[in-house]
């Protein structure tokens, strides 16, 4: 049955795409447009977690849990593409879990680490060549009751961490944030099950914490010390996860529900200056409607106006597509505009987290240890012309 679904599905998306560009495209001789993804092999591991670009270099580090392992990979500079890795155990053991990575601005060059399971954040230089051990610059301790740190961020001054574990000394979850150059100086803010991603709402300077498993979002005034619920309607969806601080016309921050075993319900939200939380839900009946949007970056650029990235998958249910949604929105920001689906190589590979690179994006694939790499010719992202056949519903009917 989902295999017809499929074969009308790409019948529908050819004819749509021919039928546009019989016109454009007599008589005249074009260099042709692609859209390719690549799939790249790490070492096998369980659960391919976090990644992220190190700055102005050519090296992106991909944290693996676990077997607490960080693998540097070594881009191609004019390509983007993966050509090379090499990979350094963190921590004690496979206990230690690595699990956060995320670049440093005070530090620049320099990257945050957090081990879950030793209850440590690490400040690492990585190393100018791609043999170069990780050089430990910093270890935060996370202080009782804290424990588990998960995802870890540097906002302003100051390094936060979700903390994922319940407390061993009070059963509760915690939001973690130190003063970067004096750690001494931090501070444990009572969360609810479990605390994730944490950003900054650009207009307001408020923290904003997505919690999962009780799908909610913890607001932070950092001056007052005064922290708020906003739980999410069980109407629109649940289990917040990935969440992004945007600023021009996305001003905000912007989270997505991973949905549940009964699978998504491909939403996700926005929170602007004024607080208040509004969703977005996308409409492609295969890859759309049942998304379990795990995370999120921003697509925006010069000539293609505002976008976001969301990465659908199947890490919660199998009635969720792995697909890589890229999203334009109206004038007024107030509903979607274009969405343009790419349906991941290996599906049931519990795609984990985007990363746009400077050409190309990079999706993480958390059960079959590998990378994938999406790549445009002559095109750019929101410009493949499926994109417009997607909006029409109407291809799909006569298809059938
Ligand atoms: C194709 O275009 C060229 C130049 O524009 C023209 O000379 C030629 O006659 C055209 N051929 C056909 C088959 O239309
Ligand atoms: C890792 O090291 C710690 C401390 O020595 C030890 O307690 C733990 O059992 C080790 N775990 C593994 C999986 O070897
Ligand atoms: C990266 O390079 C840009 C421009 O050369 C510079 O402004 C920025 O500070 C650098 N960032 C880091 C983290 O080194
Ligand atoms: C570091 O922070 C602690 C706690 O806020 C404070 O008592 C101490 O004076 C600070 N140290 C420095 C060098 O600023
Ligand atoms: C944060 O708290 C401070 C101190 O109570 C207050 O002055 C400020 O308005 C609050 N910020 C926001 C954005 O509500
Ligand atoms: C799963 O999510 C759907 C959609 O939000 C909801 O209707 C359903 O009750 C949830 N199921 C469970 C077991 O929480
Ligand atoms: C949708 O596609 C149909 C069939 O190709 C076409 O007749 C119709 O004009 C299209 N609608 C829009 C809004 O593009």
């Amino acid at each position: 049955m989902l295999f017809n679904t499929c074969k009308s599905f790409v019948v529908a998306l050819a004819l749509g795409a021919s039928t546009a560009m019989a016109s454009s495209y007599q008589n005249s001789s074009r260099a042709l447009m692609s859209r390719r993804l690549t799939e790249y092999q790490m070492p096998v591991a369980t659960e391919t977690h976090e990644f992220a670009r190190v700055p102005n270099s050519s090296f992106v580090l991909l944290t693996q849990m676990s077997d607490s392992e960080l693998i540097k990979i070594q881009l191609d500079p004019k390509t983007e593409e993966p050509i090379a890795f090499h990979s350094f155990p963190m921590g004690m053991n496979s206990s230690s879990q690595l699990h956060g990575v995320w670049p440093s601005t005070v530090y620049p060059g320099k990257m945050w680490l957090s081990l879950q399971g030793d209850n440590k954040l690490l400040l690492v230089d990585p190393g100018k060549h791609l043999s170069s051990v990780p050089h430990i610059l910093k270890t935060i301790d996370i202080p009782q009751p804290g424990n588990g740190p998960h995802c870890v961020f540097e906002i302003g001054n100051r390094v936060w961490a979700g903390l994922k574990v319940a407390s061993e000394q009070t059963g509760k979850y915690y939001v973690f944030s130190a003063n970067i150059r004096n750690s001494t100086d931090y501070k444990l803010y009572e969360a609810l099950n479990s605390p994730v991603f944490i950003k900054e709402e650009p207009t307001t300077g408020l923290i904003y914490v997505t919690q999962d498993t009780d799908s909610s979002i913890m607001r932070i005034n950092v001056t007052s010390s005064e922290t708020k619920q906003m739980h999410v309607p069980a109407s629109v969806g649940n289990n917040a996860v990935g969440m992004i601080s945007a600023t021009g016309p996305l001003s905000g921050v912007w989270f997505t529900l991973a949905g549940n075993a009964t699978g998504g319900t491909g939403t996700f939200g926005h929170i602007g200056a004024s607080g208040e939380m509004n969703f977005f839900t996308l409409k492609h009946p295969m890859l759309g409607v049942n998304a379990g949007l795990l995370h999120i970056a921003d697509a925006s650029t010069t000539d293609g106006g505002p976008a976001l990235w969301l990465l659908s998958t199947s890490l919660l249910s199998n009635e969720s597509p792995d697909a890589l949604v890229r999203v334009t929105f109206d004038d007024s920001l107030s509903a979607l505009a274009e969405e343009e689906y790419i349906s991941m190589l290996t599906q049931n590979a519990m795609v984990h987290r985007v990363l746009p690179l400077d050409n190309t994006v990079l999706v993480s694939e958390l059960h079959t240890f590998t990378l994938a790499q999406l790549t445009y010719k002559n095109t750019v992202a929101g410009q493949w012309l499926p994109a417009e056949a997607v909006t029409n519903t109407s291809v799909y009917t006569k298809a059938g």
